[in-house]
């Protein structure tokens, strides 16, 4: 693997300092198309693969004579921390990444990192699906030479490990991965583990070699990365839910035509439709073969206790960066309007 990802680096910077493609025609060749290359993490049936094939498929529909799309994914090109470097300089046009990572470029993603942020799914799409009001938070990363296009649903994380997790109690003292941010780890740490940041690649071999002892994702990253295989304990304290997104280099995306910018908002957005029905799909598929083909163990924990845990943990960070206030306001106000009766009368008990 190690390898074939240093091969694929070497072929794209030949590609890139040549000035030619990689596949239409080779050196040499006059080749009229631009290539657009887009790098991700994720394996070729995962739901993002799937949502960035039809960005492919609608941009060569309609742009086929000008661009070729290039999609690059497993880490073939470098953990997340790198391809967004990678996107910022230009050597690729888009890449996926999860909001951890832009956290160092725009401070507002940080908000993404609160614990129990969103108190439901339906307030999580309606925020994130709500494309006018996320244009101003995709556009916080234009001085670093980067925007984003679009999100995916990147479901419901929760903490998976090799010894069961019933309690906060139980994470005591547990090395656990997470993603690499400052926001991740203060979050990690504060349910009482021991915050271990690293790349997603990363994780397999190193819940395997005893490295850490679990980690902290969604359901599929059991299946589809099989961290089920070396991890079998799998417990729903449910603690965030963080989105990837779709991030373009920003000269790239400025030096287009109109016509052609709307083409590529048109796809990044009908590749979000495609991802997240796909997710709902491979979500409930991934629960079934974790449980039947892995022996892994879903553990249903009383969430209260792990959300007392951290319940300083929201105004610590508004407290500490006043660029998150009006995105948390918002997404507070998203919030309320899915509550149910009962969770209303609930949560006004608990403000007085
Ligand atoms: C999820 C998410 C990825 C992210 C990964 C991680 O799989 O979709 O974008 O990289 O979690 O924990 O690193």
């Amino acid at each position: 693997m190690k390898a074939l990802k240093k091969a694929s680096i070497l072929m794209l910077a030949a590609g890139i300092v040549l000035g030619c493609s990689l596949l239409s025609g080779g050196c040499g060749m006059k080749s009229e198309k631009r290539i657009v290359r887009i790098a991700h993490s994720q394996s070729e049936t995962h739901p993002e693969h799937l949502g960035l094939l039809k960005f492919k498929e609608y941009i060569e529909e309609n742009l086929g004579d000008k661009y070729e799309v290039q999609i690059y994914p497993n880490e073939l090109l470098g953990g997340q921390t790198k391809v967004i470097e990678l996107a910022q300089t230009g050597a690729i046009d888009f890449v996926l990444v999860g909001t951890p990572n832009l956290e160092n470029f725009a401070d507002v993603y940080e908000v993404f990192s609160m614990p129990y942020l969103f108190t439901s799914e339906e307030a999580y799409h309606s925020v994130m699906n709500d494309v006018d009001y996320m244009q101003q938070v995709y556009r916080s990363t234009d001085e670093a030479g980067f925007q984003v296009l679009t999100w995916y649903n990147a479901g419901t994380r929760s903490f998976y490990s090799k010894t069961p997790v019933h309690t906060p109690d139980d994470l005591k003292g547990l090395k656990m991965r997470v993603q690499q941010s400052p926001a991740s780890v203060n979050m990690c740490n504060a349910f009482g583990a021991a915050a271990s940041p690293m790349s997603f690649g990363e994780v397999y071999t190193a819940i395997q070699q005893g490295v850490i002892d679990g980690a902290e994702n969604n359901e599929l990253a059991l299946t589809n990365n099989k961290h089920g295989e070396v991890a079998k304990y799998y417990a729903y304290n449910k603690h965030q839910m963080v989105p990837d997104v779709l991030v373009g280099n920003l000269k790239f995306l400025q030096g287009l035509s109109e016509e052609d910018y709307l083409i590529f908002q048109e796809a990044a957005l009908i590749s979000t439709e495609e991802e997240l029905i796909e997710w709902e799909k491979q979500i409930e598929e991934a629960k079934e073969t974790a449980e039947n083909d892995m022996g892994v163990e879903f553990i249903d924990v009383d969430v209260q206790l792990f959300k007392d845990k951290v319940a300083n943990v929201q105004n610590d960070m508004l407290t500490e960066n006043e660029s998150i206030r009006d995105l948390y306001d918002h997404i507070q106000e998203i919030n309320e309007t899915y509550l149910d009766a009962s969770e209303k009368s609930e949560a006004s008990k608990e403000e007085k």
